[in-house]
Parts: C-alpha cells; sequence; structure tokens
C-alpha cells in the first residue's frame, strides 16, 4: 500500500496539467482504479485482516483526493501568474509624439461651450441641419411675408414643381432646435443647441456654413437678469478673465421680446485685441425672452412659462480666444493651419482640468 501512495502521489505532484490529473484520478480512485480494485478485495479478508486494511484504504483514498485538489488550485494559480505575466502593460507609459491628426478649433469650442453650460445644467439638444420652412421659420414668429426671410440669405432645397411636401431649407440658424425641444420635452427646460447652420453669404467675416450655439430656459419665473448671469458667468468662464463686463444693446429678433443684442468688453492695444479689459466693445450673440407666440408653437403656455433664448456664434468666439483673423480659414482644410491652431486629440476640455491648454 506504500508503494501505491507513493507512486500517486509522486505523480500527481508532478502532473503538468489538468488532463494528465483526470487520468491519475480515474486510475487511482476511479469505479475502476487501483484503490477502488484494493477495496473490492475487503470482502475476501479475514476480519481481522479487514480492521486495518479497511481504514488504511479510506485514509489512502482521502488522501489522494486532497493531493488531486491541491494539485489542480495549484495549477490554476500558475495559470493565473502566467496571464498576468504575458498579458502585463504599463498604462503610465506616455503616448507617442508623434502627432498626425488635431482637433479642429471649432470642436475644440463646441466641446468648451458644452462643459461651461453643463455645469450650469444645461443639456445638449439637436436637430436637423434640413428642416422644414414651417420650424426654421413661421414657428418662431417669422411669417411669409416677413423681411427676416429675405434678410437670412436662405438656401432652399430643390422641389420638383409638382412635389407638394412642405418647403425644405437648410437652416440659417439653430434656433429651430428651440422649437423641436419643446415640442418633444415641454417645459421646464434648459437647453444648449450647438451646431451647422447656413446662409449665402461670403467676405473675411462670413461663410456660407458657419456654427452656432442656440441656449434656450424656459421655466416659471425666468427673467433677463438670469440671462444676464448666465452670460457674464459664460463668457468669464471661457475666456478665463474673471469680472468680465457684458454691454445689452437694445435690439429687434421677430423670436423674442424684448430683444437685446450683447456685446463684451475688449481692448485694442497695437492692433492686439484682449478681452475683458479696456472700453472697447465686440458683439458677440442675439437674445431675449421668447415670444409668447414661439412659445404657443411649440406647445408651451404663455400664460404658464417664459423664459430667454441666445444664439451666439461659436466661430466668432473661437476666433476672439484663440487669435484668429480670418474666419474663412476655418474651412480651409489647410494642414499648417490645423497643425498651427488645432489642438491634442487627448487634450479634453473639462472645468476642473482646464478649459484649453
Ligand atoms: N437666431 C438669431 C440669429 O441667428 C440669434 C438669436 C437666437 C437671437 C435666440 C435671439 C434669441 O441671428
Amino acid at each position: 500500500m506504500t508503494d501505491l501512495r507513493d507512486k500517486y502521489i509522486q505523480a500527481i505532484a508532478a502532473a503538468a496539467d489538468e488532463n494528465v490529473l483526470e487520468d491519475l484520478r480515474v486510475q487511482a480512485v476511479g469505479k475502476k482504479g487501483e484503490i477502488s480494485l484494493q477495496m473490492r478485495e475487503l470482502g475476501r479478508m479475514t476480519p481481522e485482516e479487514r480492521q486495518t486494511a479497511g481504514p488504511a484504504l479510506n485514509a489512502l483514498k482521502d488522501e489522494i483526493n486532497s493531493a488531486l485538489a491541491a494539485r489542480k488550485e495549484a495549477l490554476a494559480d500558475a495559470a493565473l501568474d502566467e496571464r498576468l505575466r504575458a498579458e502585463w502593460l504599463d498604462v503610465t507609459l506616455p503616448v507617442r509624439a508623434q502627432r498626425t491628426g488635431s482637433i479642429h478649433p471649432i470642436s475644440q469650442v463646441t466641446e468648451e461651450v458644452t462643459a461651461i453650460f453643463a455645469d450650469m445644467g444645461f443639456a445638449v439638444a439637436e436637430g436637423p441641419q434640413v428642416d422644414t420652412d414651417w420650424y426654421n421659420f413661421d414657428a418662431l414668429n417669422i411669417p411669409g411675408h416677413h423681411p427676416a426671410r429675405a434678410e437670412m440669405d436662405t438656401f432652399y432645397m430643390h422641389r420638383a414643381a409638382e412635389d407638394d411636401r412642405p418647403p425644405h431649407v437648410l437652416r440659417t440658424h439653430t434656433s429651430p432646435v428651440q422649437i423641436r425641444h419643446m415640442e418633444q420635452h415641454g417645459a421646464p427646460c434648459r437647453i444648449i443647441a450647438p451646431g451647422r447652420v447656413y446662409r449665402a453669404d461670403y467676405d473675411q467675416t462670413h461663410t456660407p456654413m458657419f456654427n452656432q450655439v442656440e441656449g434656450l430656459a424656459i421655466d416659471k419665473d425666468i427673467s433677463m437678469a438670469n440671462l444676464k448671469w448666465v452670460l457674464e458667468e459664460f463668457f468669464a468662464a471661457f475666456f478665463e478673465v474673471d469680472g468680465i463686463k457684458t454691454r445689452f444693446r437694445a435690439s429687434h429678433f421677430p423670436f423674442t421680446e424684448p430683444s437685446a443684442e450683447v456685446d463684451i468688453q475688449c481692448s485694442w492695444v497695437d492692433g492686439q485685441l484682449k478681452i475683458g479689459e479696456g472700453d472697447g466693445w465686440l458683439e458677440v450673440l442675439g437674445s431675449g425672452m421668447v415670444h409668447p407666440h414661439v412659445l404657443r408653437s411649440a406647445g408651451v403656455d404663455p400664460e404658464l412659462w417664459q423664459g430667454f433664448a441666445f444664439g451666439m456664434g461659436i466661430d466668432r468666439i473661437a476666433m476672439l480666444k484663440y487669435g484668429i483673423p480670418d474666419l474663412r480659414a476655418f474651412f480651409d482644410s489647410d494642414l499648417r493651419w490645423l497643425r498651427h491652431y488645432g489642438f491634442a486629440a487627448l487634450d479634453v476640455p473639462t472645468l476642473h482640468g482646464g478649459l484649453s491648454r
């Protein structure tokens, strides 16, 4: 019996994998295994012989079973160690310095704007770039005959004469997202809607496609004072200048009443533009209290709800912040320009990590 014991204990200790262990288990303690066969012999022994051989065989069986279990566990541990060693990866290594692509300043600024407004509780909403003239104009209190339609240099989608679907336009502003959002979600709401807009216009400060960000806050008691605070918080964070001054000039938009254009404080020293100091002003957005007709078009009761809206040029504020002189360069896809004004792909703007580094 000691021979049997030594044979199996040694073989188990030397087993290289689970298959070998399983074979050993069958050979030793399986139904027709050596130990099982010897146990069958017990019947032929004298009672005295059986009294010593029986417990000895049982003990041997237990010993082999626990040796098998122990070896199985050791093999599994070794396999895990091996995997951990083979798949080891140093995540603290720096990324390759090589920079093949960069983030476009418009994408960067859109992320910055989103991070700042998200911090003030604004969600991001979206709408289509090709929209019906109802969303782009009528619902925003700009009826067919209104001069604002002509002023907007609208691109109309081509329609065959017999096509009786409603006319579609390339949206001339992000304001139709106000209507779509309120239609779907009602009031109260607090959103921004960044995106592309289109107008037939082209010179140093105008391109036929450009970017805006719409803001909309509707609740029971929202006023122009809230608009002013939100915008001042935004400009201070965006331009990274505390206490930046804003100037509200009375204006007119069909979709807001009252309406205001907003300027930010700046100075020109030796041809250098500085934001947030001096006594010059730069216009950056249009805004106002959402017109009751607009709320009604979007299914929101103007007797119960009120709020502000604004529309800001993303390209404009990107030019101001990053000192980009010509708007047209944004859309030229000139690689040297992109390398100069682009941002590293891993620098995600956040308020705690810094908006722009
Ligand atoms: N939609 C206006 C524009 O494109 C801007 C604006 C938005 C003004 C919201 C007031 C309120 O000029």
